[in-house]
């Protein structure tokens, strides 16, 4: 493999001076990791430089088109004081998945993780100490052609940059309120759905914003077809403890499968919980939070780990589910999952990688 390129930068940022006060995506560290892609020279120029601008040219067919995929990780300090990163392979497999489905160039998950390596190895200073702090990764992938036509860019930019993250919650896991969504959808089966493409958060944006006008934090969106099945919370996947079984909606397509999702499904079943992927109506959901056969509900994603619902609003109705409460299964998995990725709990999967 083509050897990495670093270029130091020549002035470094502060370090933040108050790790709790971090908003989610705002600082930046100093350097980047760049690569291209050409089909002359395949992913090449491995790159370590300053954090900086992009030059793109107006005609740049992400822009345009939207050839463009993320990926979210984190890099977590533990008590030793080492890194650690959380199924960071699982992140670039799902980049090279996500590629395929928009006709982009998958990436080189090998050159892409040596990258990150060699650019952690740089900023180690910048995974912050605070019990619940750690460094948000964001993989980028776009398309770099200049090129007005409706085709599939033939050169690509892969990059990361990295930001310093506050604990997703000052105290404690808070329950969210949670409109549901039965008019807009954020992703149809045959679709990108299951990508990290641009696209769908551009298409979740409306629904979002509006919901939090009417003081909720995010939807819950239904099936692109009969607005009945329940796919996914906000930007996180959603579970249920209907009847003392952990039960998620089933990956069809339109649903991100998340690392989370997959971690927690795994830690129930070793834990000896029940667990089903089976579809769930929103009738259904309405019903068992009711009856009290629904005895939690929660959100898994990468930036909050587990996020307990505490409220829904649904056709004018808002319906608790556990009082409002968050339950001890949420907070046995987040425990445990957070307990393994900054290795204060062992980890019989290989989930967390020491760096
Ligand atoms: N669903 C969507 C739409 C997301 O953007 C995310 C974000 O990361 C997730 C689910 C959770 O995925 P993961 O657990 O891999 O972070
Ligand atoms: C998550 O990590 O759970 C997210 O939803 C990330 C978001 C910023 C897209």
């Amino acid at each position: 493999m083509e050897e990495i390129k670093v270029i130091r930068a020549k002035t470094l940022k502060p370090k933040p001076e108050d790790e709790s006060k971090l908003v989610f995506g705002r600082t930046f560290t100093d350097h980047m990791f760049t690569m291209e892609y050409s089909s002359a020279k395949g992913w090449h120029n491995p790159t370590v430089k300053p954090y900086a601008p992009l030059e793109l040219d107006p005609a740049n067919l992400t822009l345009h088109y939207g050839q463009a995929l993320f990926e979210g990780m984190k890099a977590y300090r533990d008590a030793n004081g080492d890194i650690r990163l959380f199924r960071p392979m699982d992140n670039f497999a799902r980049m090279c998945q996500g590629a395929e489905r928009l006709a982009m160039q998958p990436i080189d998950k090998d050159m892409a993780f040596a990258g990150l390596k060699k650019l952690l190895e740089i900023e180690k200073d910048w995974v912050p100490h605070s019990a619940g702090t750690s460094l948000y990764i964001r993989p980028t992938l776009i398309a770099t052609d200049a090129f007005l036509g409706v085709h599939a860019s033939d050169t690509y930019l892969f990059y990361i940059i990295l930001c310093p993250v506050a604990a997703y919650y000052k105290e404690g896991l808070k329950p969210v309120k949670i409109y549901v969504e039965d008019e807009y959808v954020r992703a149809a089966r045959g679709g990108i759905g299951f990508t990290k493409a641009a696209g769908n958060y551009a298409a979740s944006m409306l629904a979002g914003t509006l919901a939090e006008k009417k003081g909720y934090s995010q939807v819950l969106w239904l099936d692109a077809v009969e607005r009945k099945y329940v796919e996914e919370v906000g930007a996180m996947n959603m579970l249920f403890v209907i009847d003392g079984k952990v039960v998620t909606p089933p990956l069809r397509g339109s649903i991100l499968p998340g690392i989370t999702r997959n971690s927690v499904l795994q830690l129930a079943k070793a834990k000896g919980l029940e667990v089903e992927e089976r579809l769930v109506s929103i009738d259904e959901v309405y019903e068992t939070a009711k009856n009290g056969r629904m005895s939690e509900a929660f959100g898994s994603g990468t930036a909050a780990v587990i996020s307990p619902v505490g409220h829904f609003y649904w056709k004018g109705e808002e319906f608790a589910v556990n009082g409002g409460v968050m339950g001890p299964i949420a907070q046995d998995l987040y425990n445990t999952l957070t307990g393994i990725q900054y290795g204060r709990v062992e980890d019989p999967f290989g989930w967390s990688i020491k760096l």
